[in-house]
């Protein structure tokens, strides 16, 4: 066997490893500070008992794609709760937010057509855009003016498109989609906003941030994830019932791809039920953010103003945040170091993320151990 591959893949690894950027696949261990279980859902006895019966309907593959025989009644049942929960005219669920987001990008995106995505989108949004034909244009961080700016300067045969998140996962920073939506209307661009870390945990009903500013006929499709809030998996996509059957025909990462187990639609039936009727879980958790927040600007720690339950702590440096993260977990917290390419270079950092499950006083403690690590440091 020709060695070439090898050595080059082990001059690959040896420069990840020379920067600090080796990755590691470590089991939970210790007070969760980083998971994405921000409602506690993924434990939750009434969900388990939803999937328990489901499987017991259902078996447990669904045997094939949607379209072929893995299409199940209740993932239709469970579509039509979410688009009344998003308020869009229909939903489709894909096996997971990476899948949708590179699925719904790669449909609508065509050669003639511009694309305006935030530097700061996720990797999935990113690769979708690059697997589309459509030219994109990648602008500053929330920066409304030059998006406002771009939109209005740009010259195309095709469609024009803005991409963001409503939460951004790694910065926790918030897009401001009510200015969105007015530069979009008034330039005829369409807005996608990946949901991720937002739906769940705000509205009124929960259903993300897109409620809470209100947007909701202004944005073209919306990605919300099932894994982080909603304590499952997978991922729907919500918007016109006309846009969603593009999808059904279009999309290629839900056509070629194996449905989802079926009885994962009851246990989000439920978590859906759930998010909708326990409104004091939501409450709870930007309260804990807020206290959190406070806690950490009396340590003379500084973190964004805006208030969620995903908080950074800049580090800069890869070696340097692995080893306070491992400072941290070597007392009993779960935090885990978060570096590039996830995050710009030089912008490592630990990404704290909330769940319900915490109490002031475990913020207190794990906050002393923060501070006293970063000053070590
Ligand atoms: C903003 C954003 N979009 C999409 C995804 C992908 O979702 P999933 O984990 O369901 O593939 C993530 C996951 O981390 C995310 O943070």
């Amino acid at each position: 066997m020709d060695n070439k591959l090898r050595d080059r893949i082990d001059r690959n690894l040896a420069e990840i490893e020379a920067k600090g950027l080796t990755r590691k696949l470590v089991c939970p261990r210790g007070i969760d500070f980083s998971s994405n279980d921000f409602l506690c859902l993924a434990r939750d006895e009434r969900i388990k008992a939803a999937i328990v019966k489901a499987v017991e309907r259902e078996g447990v593959g669904s045997t094939g794609s949607r379209l072929l025989r893995g299409e199940r009644d209740c993932f239709a049942r469970v579509e039509k709760q979410f688009a009344e929960f998003k308020k869009t005219s229909r939903a489709l669920y894909f096996n997971s937010g990476y899948q949708a987001n590179i699925g719904l990008l790669t449909a609508f995106l065509e050669d003639n057509d511009v694309v305006f995505s935030d530097e700061f989108n996720h990797a999935s949004l990113i690769d979708g855009i690059r697997l589309s034909k459509a030219n994109r244009v990648i602008f500053r961080h929330r920066n409304v003016d030059e998006i406002a700016k771009l939109l209005r300067e740009a010259k195309t045969g095709g469609q024009k498109f803005l991409v963001t998140e409503s939460l951004f996962s790694m910065d926790g920073t918030i897009a401001p989609l009510d200015k969105y939506a007015g530069i979009c209307r008034e330039t005829g661009a369409n807005l996608i906003v990946d949901e991720a870390h937002a739906v769940g945990v705000f509205g009124e009903r929960g259903s993300g941030l897109i409620e809470r500013f209100g947007v909701e006929s202004e944005v073209f499709l919306s990605m919300n994830t099932a894994g982080k809030a909603l304590g499952a998996s997978g991922a729907f996509v919500a918007g016109d019932a006309w846009a969603i059957e593009y999808l059904v025909q279009k999309a290629r990462s839900f056509i070629f791809s194996t449905a989802p187990l079926p009885a994962i639609a009851d246990a989000l039936k439920t978590a859906i039920e759930i998010v909708r009727e326990e409104n004091q879980r939501r409450e709870k958790l930007l309260n804990l953010s807020e206290f959190f927040r406070q806690l950490l600007n009396e340590n003379g720690i500084k973190v964004s103003p805006e208030n969620s339950q995903i908080i950074p702590i800049i580090v800069g440096d890869s070696k340097k945040a692995v080893k306070i993260a491992a400072a941290l977990q070597a007392c009993g917290f779960d935090v885990r170091a978060i570096r590039p390419p996830t995050v710009p270079d030089n912008a490592a950092r630990l990404r704290i993320s909330l769940n319900i499950g915490l109490t002031k006083e475990i913020l207190h403690e794990f906050v002393d151990n923060l501070a006293r690590v970063i000053n070590e440091n």
